[in-house]
């Protein structure tokens, strides 16, 4: 029997976190042995926000040995970067006569970062948009929000479609760009008159998409939050990170509602694997005995359950790049071949046809 087609990938813009691992990194482990899984370092994807040569290619590094170190195993899932497939700028370009300005202006994540390159702070409730429309228009040449970051939701499509993807192992703030996906899918697929691309969805084990959140509180945990807790974290560090994590004041009576930055610390809790312990302390805040200290704790050694045996190996895999080359080498290899033939489709399909 086919195997569904499986991919997902990362971007190069650093250390993995906690958010990363839950959201997907995970899952690429548990779904290698049961389907044709691709895994990518979206390199591209990362210069929207990250144009640095030399911090780029250190991250494509890092990121790599942290695939590995957490378990995915090459000779399984095919592992490769994406800047290392050419055909995937190609059919971007393509693609992109198909998807509108507009669409693409009102998606969050376009928003968000376009804010941040304006320097302007976070969206609120009622935000005039088109004020906010002007300011791109307006903006300095040394301020830009570069077209990238626009077209940011058209490359994504492209790395899922090009590949036949049908599944898609994703962390709940991708939803959107995969909601994208499906809908570019479609149009293409209607506007040729062609079967060629299949409708994508998120994967994790049949339960809703994962959102880590910060440990400040509320929001989601993120790079440019500045909240993350790294899979590479030292234990002394991230116990600290996690001894200050922001709670409340105690539940000051029986049965009330869960505050939402201790929520946050049980939900993390049980993310981990430790459900029992979880519900233990749910019951300890309903009948007001829970104690923030041994919570943060518990959660501190359960985190590093997890992390410690990534942390161990990731420095001896760094450390071969002969390994690394294989490794993505291979994987370029294999993911270019499918790559080729969908864009051969795509190019025949909208009548490049040479001659
Ligand atoms: P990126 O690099 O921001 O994040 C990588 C993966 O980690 C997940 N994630 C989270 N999940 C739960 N809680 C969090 N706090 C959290 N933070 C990050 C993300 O959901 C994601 O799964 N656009 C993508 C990269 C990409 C891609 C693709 C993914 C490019 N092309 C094709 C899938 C398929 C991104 O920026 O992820």
């Amino acid at each position: 029997m086919k195997k569904d087609i499986v991919l997902s990938g990362i971007r190069s813009t650093g250390n993995l976190h906690l958010g990363n691992y839950f959201g997907a990194l995970r899952n690429f482990v548990r779904m290698q042995d049961d389907y044709d899984c691709n895994f990518f370092i979206a390199d591209l994807h990362a210069l929207t926000t990250n144009p640095d040569p030399v911090q780029l290619h250190a991250s494509v590094k890092q990121i790599l040995a942290e695939y590995l170190a957490a378990g995915i195993d090459p000779e399984k899932a095919t592992i490769f970067v994406q800047s290392d497939v050419p055909e995937i700028p190609e059919m971007y370009l393509l693609l992109n006569m198909h998807v509108g300005i507009g669409e693409l202006m009102r998606t969050t994540s376009f928003k968000d970062k376009a804010r941040k390159a304006l320097g302007i702070g976070p969206a609120a409730e009622g935000d005039d948009d088109e004020a906010f429309e002007k300011q791109i228009i307006g903006a300095s040449t040394n301020k830009r929000v570069n077209a990238g970051l626009l077209t940011y939701p058209t490359l994504m499509a492209v790395d899922i479609l090009i590949q036949k993807a049908t599944l898609v192992p994703v962390g709940k703030d991708q939803e959107q760009h995969l909601e994208l996906t499906r809908r570019f899918a479609r149009r293409f697929n209607s506007f040729y008159g062609v079967d060629l691309f299949p409708e994508p969805q998120n994967f994790n084990f049949g339960a809703a998409a994962v959102k880590v959140p910060g440990l400040d509180g509320s929001g989601k945990m993120g790079k440019s939050e500045g909240n993350c807790i790294y899979l590479v974290d030292e234990p002394k560090a991230l116990r600290k990170k996690v001894m200050k994590a922001v709670t409340d004041e105690g539940p000051k009576e029986p049965n009330q509602p869960i505050s939402e930055p201790v929520a946050n610390l049980i939900n993390l809790l049980e993310l981990t694997g430790a459900a029992d312990l979880a519900a233990q302390y749910r019951a300890a805040y309903a009948d007001c005995t829970v104690r923030y200290g041994d919570l943060k704790k518990d959660l501190a050694e359960a985190i590093l359950g997890i992390t410690t045996p990534i942390r161990d190996r990731v420095n001896d895999i760094l450390a071969d790049e002969e390994y690394l080359r294989r490794v993505v080498r291979q994987g370029a290899e294999r993911a270019r071949e499918r790559a080729a033939a969908t864009l051969a489709e795509v190019r025949q399909v909208m009548g490049l046809r040479g001659f």
